[in-house]
């Protein structure tokens, strides 16, 4: 097999995720399966399935065209209704369909984007904590190198210019862009709008591209603390580019629809170029488009979800709290993250890898370990609430309480 077969014999997909697969079919169940395996380590959104069931059950009159080939970017009437959609619910202002690409999620809009942003080789900044995908979307096909900028639980993991100058200088490789994700995986925190704007002039200026990531925009406990990148800024210009994805915000993670937004006409057709392998089928477009498109559906489904996760995530640190396990507060999303390091016999990420397995094999509880979201300090662990229902916060806080 030649080299680019071999590389992916080990296959790039991260331990947790593998053993998340493996352990699936013996879940956790309060009555039928009361020992069962607690996966808690993938961002899932798994408690709104009844706001959508009946909207996605309905009978629906899908055109013949649905079926046909399209635009292999997304057809027109989706890329319209989802300019209107985004344009009224986040950006306050009209977005243009032709600025909207549409592929088979997030993680097929950051490959194509960065594959047409940097060449093999150079490199990217990604602040750390950061979502353990990001290195399977730029390094597995892209051949990227990923420069972490790493921020650090004393300073509130707060991202700064200082240390994204010092990744630019350290970078091994011309440094091509910026990954940025606001609201962020995996703190659940949300940046303010000149937080961001000032992150993002100081990149451009730098004559980087920005990408941010807002994946979890409407996904925040009190919506309006948080504005898209859309909203703040009156054009995006050539090098600030947009992500988006109805995995997490409408729990749709299976459905693989993700979207770009970019006034870059180059970045567009550069993406267009690829968008033939990684197409969003045509019946999933209809159905998405059906959905956002209703105006009375899509108001409660919004006020309703975001409510969930509140309650979803108050439940957890309830539980947490009465067990005395350290986290750091989150303010949107669907996890937090977890602070074992004083559970740590040394502060290295082999002890963290450690605990992180005692949790599975004794406990039968999967998290996303610290290591897998480059987090720098060994320690934090990323427990995803939302991916079970709330009965399920106080078999897990007993389960981690136990091991520790
Ligand atoms: C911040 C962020 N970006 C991108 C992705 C990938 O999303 P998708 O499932 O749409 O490929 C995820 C998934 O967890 C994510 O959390």
């Amino acid at each position: 097999m030649p080299h680019r077969g071999r590389a992916l014999l080990h296959g790039p997909v991260p331990e947790y995720i593998a053993e998340h697969f493996t352990r699936i079919a013996g879940a956790w169940h309060p009555t039928d399966n009361p020992d069962g395996y607690l996966g808690l380590c993938i961002a899932e959104n798994n408690i709104v399935w009844d706001l959508l069931e009946a909207a996605v059950r309905k009978p629906r009159d899908v055109p013949a065209r649905a079926f046909a080939y399209d635009d292999f970017a997304g057809s027109l009437t989706f890329r319209e209704q989802l300019a209107r959609f985004l344009g009224t619910r986040l950006a306050g202002r009209e977005l243009d369909p032709a600025d909207i690409i549409v592929l088979a999620g997030a993680g097929s809009v950051l490959e194509t984007v960065f594959y047409s942003l940097a060449d093999p080789g150079e490199s990217v900044l990604i602040p750390t904590p950061s979502y353990a995908g990001f290195w399977m979307d730029l390094e597995t096909r892209d051949a990227l190198h990923i420069v972490p900028v790493h921020t650090r639980s004393r300073d509130g993991f707060c991202l700064t210019i200082e240390s994204l100058e010092r990744a630019m200088v350290s970078a091994p490789s011309p440094v091509r862009a910026l990954l940025l994700t606001n609201p962020d995986n995996p703190r659940g925190s949300v940046l303010p709008p000149e937080h961001v704007a000032s992150i993002v002039d100081w990149a451009v200026e730098k004559e980087l591209h920005v990408v941010v990531d807002e994946l979890y925009a409407f996904s925040v406990f009190e919506p309006d603390s948080f504005q898209s990148v859309l909203r703040t800024r009156s054009r995006l210009g050539e090098r600030v580019h947009w992500v988006w994805a109805f995995s997490k915000d409408f729990a749709a993670s299976g459905l693989r629809c993700g979207v770009l937004v970019s006034e870059s006409e180059q970045l567009r057709t550069a993406v267009r170029g690829q968008s033939y392998w990684s197409c969003c089928s045509g019946d999933t477009q209809y159905l998405l488009g059906e959905l956002i498109g209703d105006e009375h559906w899509v108001s409660r489904y919004l006020r309703v979800m975001p409510e969930r996760l509140r309650d979803s995530y108050d439940a957890v640190t309830r539980e947490l709290d009465y067990r005395g396990i350290s986290y750091v507060p989150a303010e949107a999303g669907f996890f937090l993250l977890l602070d074992f390091r004083e559970h740590l016999p040394d502060q290295t990420h082999e002890a963290a890898d450690a605990l992180w397995r005692r949790f599975l094999e004794q406990c039968n509880v999967n998290l996303t370990p610290g290591s897998a979201c480059r987090i720098l300090e060994p320690g934090f662990m990323r427990l995803c609430h939302a991916a079970l229902p709330k009965e399920a916060a106080p078999v897990a806080a007993d389960r981690i309480a136990s091991a520790l």
